[in-house]
């Protein structure tokens, strides 16, 4: 999956949706940010989070943003650009360019589930947080998905094709194990569920299903008609009132001991 301008334009819509809000509040909850605190927005996207983070730790604290994507360090600074307390770079997250226990917490949402090496870069977390300090990771599980369709063999067909956008569609099953291995100590993990059960236009669920629609054409033997097909019959059910979507994302809470 590419996060160039167009992707992140896109993102940013999406990212408004009431259910991405809503995630973000939780995440801020749990995390539980104080002023003066240094922290790390690892994966920063559109910046929406970093934005809340400058908020949180106040003109006091620091708050670092990176992304591998120039298009989304470009949104992050812009987004952030009247805050004094943030700085966003270009990095990857498996070498992170900070210190060692340097951070008071660090956060990153929906970001390991991209990586091929999820290992290295829990172990780049772990090594930039100060001993004690929080790592909030929040992954999406996508073969939780239940998503309504009078055609079941095409969406699953869809989604398959789908599960080709990142390197690990089931990680949050196997976070816990992961942070353990690498010297955290799990504190919490919560569900975050999505549901839709009206194909709202502000919602994730419409927005993602013009990414999906765009993303699987051509992949798996499914043509252009197909997934344009696909896409409508969203609408369809909608109309005749029976769309229905859900989808579970998975915060974990962690400690380094
Ligand atoms: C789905 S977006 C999430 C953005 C943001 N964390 C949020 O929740 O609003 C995923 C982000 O991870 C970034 N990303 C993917 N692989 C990365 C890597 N190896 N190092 C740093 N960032 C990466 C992408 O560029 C993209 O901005």
């Amino acid at each position: 999956m590419q996060f160039d301008e167009k992707a992140l334009r896109h993102l940013e819509v999406t990212y408004r949706a009431p259910e991405v809000v809503a995630q973000r509040r939780i995440l801020l909850e749990t995390v539980a940010a104080r002023t003066g605190e240094r922290a790390l927005d690892i994966g920063c996207g559109p910046g929406f989070v970093t934005e809340e983070l400058a908020r949180a730790v106040g003109a006091g604290g620091d708050v670092q943003a990176m992304d591998n994507s120039e298009s989304s360090v470009e949104m992050t600074r812009q987004r952030c650009a009247g805050f004094g307390n943030v700085q966003v770079r270009a990095a990857d997250a498996t070498k992170l360019p900070y210190p060692d226990n340097h951070f008071d917490f660090a956060v990153s949402t929906q970001v390991y589930e991209f990586l091929a090496d999820v290992q290295a870069a829990l172990s780049e977390l772990h090594r930039v947080l100060r001993p004690g300090g929080r790592a909030a990771i929040i992954d999406t599980d996508w073969h939780t998905i239940l998503w309504h369709s009078g055609d079941p063999g095409r969406m699953a067909r869809v989604l398959k094709a789908w599960d080709e956008h990142l390197a690990h569609a089931e990680l949050p099953r196997t976070l816990g194990p992961l942070l353990r291995g690498t010297g955290f100590s799990v504190m919490e993990c919560k569900v975050i569920s999505y549901l839709d059960t009206k194909f709202r236009p502000e919602g994730y669920s419409y927005n993602m299903t013009k990414t999906i629609r765009g993303f699987v054409r051509d992949r798996h033997g499914i043509s252009r008609q197909e997934a344009d097909a696909w896409a409508e019959e969203m609408q369809e059910l909608a109309q005749a009132g029976a769309y229905f979507f859900n989808l579970n994302r998975y915060l974990f809470l962690a400690e380094k001991h």
